[in-house]
C-alpha cells in the first residue's frame, strides 16, 4: 500500500497548519486545512458554526470534509484538533494517508494562543488553561495511539518542525516500502 498523503493532526496551536504549508512547499504537494474547507464549505466562521449548529453538527461537517481529502493523493493535510476524536475519521486517513501527531505541552499552547478570543470556542472561555490542560490529557494518549509518527515540537520553530518531520517520513517510507 502506497500512502501518498500526511496528515497533521495534535492540540489547538501544536503548529499543524503553519508545519503543513511549509512541509507541502518543501516536498511539492497539495496543502489543504481541514478548518478552511469546513468554513468554505459552509460560509460560516468555526465561531459561528459551534454558536449555531453546537460541537456536534461541526463535527458532522468535519467528518464529511475529512472523508473527502482523504481520498485526494499527494496531500498534506492539517486537521483540526479533534478529528481523531472520530473512529470514522482516523479509519478514513489510515486508507492512504501518513498520520503524523505534533505533540505540543499545555503551556506551550498558552503561550501560543494569544489574547481571549472566540476563534477557538472550546478554549473561549477565562477558564481556557484548565480546560487545555483537561482535554490534552485526555486526548494525548489518543493522538499517540492514532500516529504512525509522532513529532515532539515544543520551543521549536516551524522550519525545525519540518526537517525534523521529513526525516522522520523518510525512515518511515523506507521502513514500510513493503507493505
Ligand atoms: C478543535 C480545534 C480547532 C477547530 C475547532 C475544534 C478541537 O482547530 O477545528 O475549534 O476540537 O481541538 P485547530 O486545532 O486548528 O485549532
Amino acid at each position: 500500500m502506497v500512502r501518498s498523503n500526511v496528515a497533521l493532526i495534535g492540540f489547538m496551536c501544536a503548529g499543524k497548519s503553519s508545519v503543513g504549508r511549509y512541509l507541502a512547499e518543501r516536498l511539492q504537494r497539495t496543502f489543504v486545512e481541514t478548518d478552511e474547507l469546513i468554513e468554505k464549505r459552509t460560509g460560516m466562521s468555526i465561531a459561528d458554526i459551534f454558536a449555531l449548529m453546537g460541537e456536534e453538527g461541526f463535527r458532522r461537517v468535519e467528518a464529511d470534509v475529512v472523508r473527502e481529502v482523504a481520498t485526494g493523493q499527494k496531500t498534506v493535510i492539517a486537521c483540526g484538533g479533534g478529528v481523531p476524536l472520530r473512529e470514522e475519521n482516523v479509519r478514513a486517513l489510515r486508507q492512504g494517508t501518513i498520520v503524523v501527531y505534533l505533540d505540543v505541552t499545555p503551556e506551550q499552547v498558552m503561550e501560543r494562543l494569544g489574547p481571549l478570543s472566540s476563534v477557538r470556542p472550546l478554549l473561549a472561555g477565562p477558564d481556557r488553561e484548565q480546560r487545555a490542560r483537561e482535554l490534552l490529557a485526555v486526548r494525548r494518549p489518543l493522538y499517540i495511539e492514532v500516529a504512525d509518527i509522532v513529532v515532539p515540537s515544543d520551543d521549536l520553530t516551524i522550519p525545525q518542525v519540518a526537517g525534523r518531520l521529513t526525516r522522520l517520513l523518510k525512515e518511515y517510507e523506507r521502513t514500510h516500502r513493503e507493505e
